[in-house]
């Protein structure tokens, strides 16, 4: 993990900027400690829409599931819309947030408002420690998750992404929401199944990494290169834990 702290924005924006592109290729976590103290929600997403090679995806699915548009999307304790991960206090599974689009943000910028009084930690398990382990432990997954064409979509079909779970490229990237991924297919169904079992086994082991995101720090990710998850935390009232989260993508180069 990459910490940054600063007191303030000014003399500082180059070195956020530069930080976060360079988890285009990266499966590092940044995290900017105290950010909600430099910038408000609104002026962090003003100062990343300023970059020359950040651009906004700000398509999100709200507890209906239809799409929606917002800067920000809200995920906080909410114990009426509890029976979704975003609203509960239970423990997150590992996934990646745009594992449906095809043309997914490859961003993932939290702002932590409030934190729990305890738990809440984010697991992170980086991809080449899960390449790593599925080649020494489970060679045959690996295999067909590299090669089995799955569909993962969310609301009306609108956007959904055909691909292998782990995809081999200049890179190889993850895409992986074992909800939302389609299983009338026997052979895909018993994948899913597998992997999602691999997957909560793994979190017992040193692989899978926790990140304490307190009150005001700000976190950013890849999220195709990292798989993240959530403890669970105590709650009480609603609201007792708040983040809000945001999706960036980054142009190529040569837009710069
Ligand atoms: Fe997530």
């Amino acid at each position: 993990m990459k910490e940054l702290y600063f007191e303030n924005i000014a003399g500082n924006k180059q070195v956020i900027k530069d930080a976060i592109i360079d988890l285009e290729s990266s499966e590092e976590v940044l995290m900017i400690r105290s950010g909600l103290n430099i910038l408000d929600l609104a002026g962090w997403h003003d100062f990343l829409n300023s970059h020359p090679r950040l651009c906004e995806d700000r398509r999100h699915f709200n507890f209906e599931n239809s799409l929606s548009l917002a800067d920000w999307w809200e995920i906080s304790y909410q114990p009426a819309l509890a029976s979704s991960y975003a609203y509960s206090k239970t423990r997150q599974p590992m996934h990646c947030d745009n594992a449906w689009f095809d043309d997914g943000a490859e961003i993932n910028f939290f702002a932590m408002k409030r934190q729990a009084a305890s738990g809440g930690e984010q697991s992170i398990y980086p991809l080449s420690r899960l390449l790593e382990d599925l080649s020494n432990l489970e060679p045959s997954l690996l295999n067909d998750l590299l090669t089995v064409p799955v569909k993962i979509k969310k609301g009306d079909g609108e956007y959904q992404h055909l691909t292998t779970i782990l995809k081999d490229g200049d890179l190889i990237k993850c895409y992986w929401q074992f909800y939302r991924t389609e299983k009338k297919d026997l052979l895909v169904a018993k994948m899913c199944e597998y992997f999602f079992r691999f997957l909560q086994a793994q979190e017992a082991t040193s692989s899978v990494y926790r990140v304490s995101c307190n009150t005001g720090d700000c976190m950013a990710f890849n999220d195709s290169l990292v798989l993240h998850g959530r403890e669970a935390f105590e709650a009480n009232e609603p609201f007792d834990r708040v983040l809000f989260q945001s999706m960036w993508k980054i142009k190529d180069d040569d837009l710069k």
